[in-house]
């Protein structure tokens, strides 16, 4: 199966489940990396890995729904299976999700549905929490909102900011999402009428 990952940042994600792929622990390849930001770390790291990749700058287009479909038409010459969200900072609109419902994937840096939204970090923080973490889960067309597919936790510590916390997360991101990417593809778990159904005989 092929694997694409849509991606505005730096790219840690991509690596973690890059080398997934490369170490057969995922049973897929990685087909296009897609950035909307001409000079993201996550381009460059493709570069490096040697993968597929390209920019679709959301600013060269009018409107989202444009935006939307020229990375539908690349994802589809690229025959992608799973769509994988790792730090794509623009929504998707229900014209996208549609395309790919049930094998669209996004992690989002809190224990949801605690903390939707952004600086995720510094509010748990705000708000006292002895944890914080990380949640993989199928895209919807509410923002944060999908099924929970697995959460990654780590303590927050006496002396942490949201820099300090948000890296002790990462490292927990980045084995999570290798992880939900091997069982969506294993048909260990599925997005049956909007909840995460485990199958059985992988329990
Ligand atoms: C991650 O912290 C993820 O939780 C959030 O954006 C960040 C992406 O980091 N959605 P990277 O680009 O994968 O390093």
């Amino acid at each position: 199966r092929r694997i694409a990952i849509l991606a505005s940042g730096a790219g840690s994600n991509m690596v973690a489940i890059a080398q997934a792929c490369e170490q057969a622990v995922i049973p897929a390849s990685i087909g296009l990396i897609i950035s909307n930001v001409p000079d993201a770390g996550v381009l460059v790291r493709a570069k490096n890995l040697h993968l597929h990749h390209c920019c679709i700058d959301h600013r060269q287009f009018d409107n989202r729904e444009a935006f939307e479909r020229a990375m539908l038409l690349k994802l589809r010459e690229a025959s992608i299976d799973l769509v994988v969200l790792a730090g794509f900072m623009r929504i998707l609109t229900d014209c996208f999700i549609r395309e790919y419902y049930g094998s669209l994937l996004n992690i989002h840096p809190s224990l949801l549905p605690k903390y939707p939204g952004l600086n995720t970090h510094q509010r748990a923080l705000d708000a006292g929490d002895r944890e914080a973490g990380a949640t993989v889960h199928y895209v919807i067309p509410e923002l944060d909102a999908g099924p929970t597919i697995v959460q990654g936790k780590v303590p927050i510590l006496p002396g942490d900011d949201a820099d300090s916390l948000a890296a002790r997360v990462q490292v927990q991101e980045h084995v999570i999402y290798p992880q939900a990417v091997r069982w969506c593809l294993e048909k260990k778990v599925e997005l049956r009428d909007g909840e995460v159904w485990k199958n059985p005989l992988f329990m």
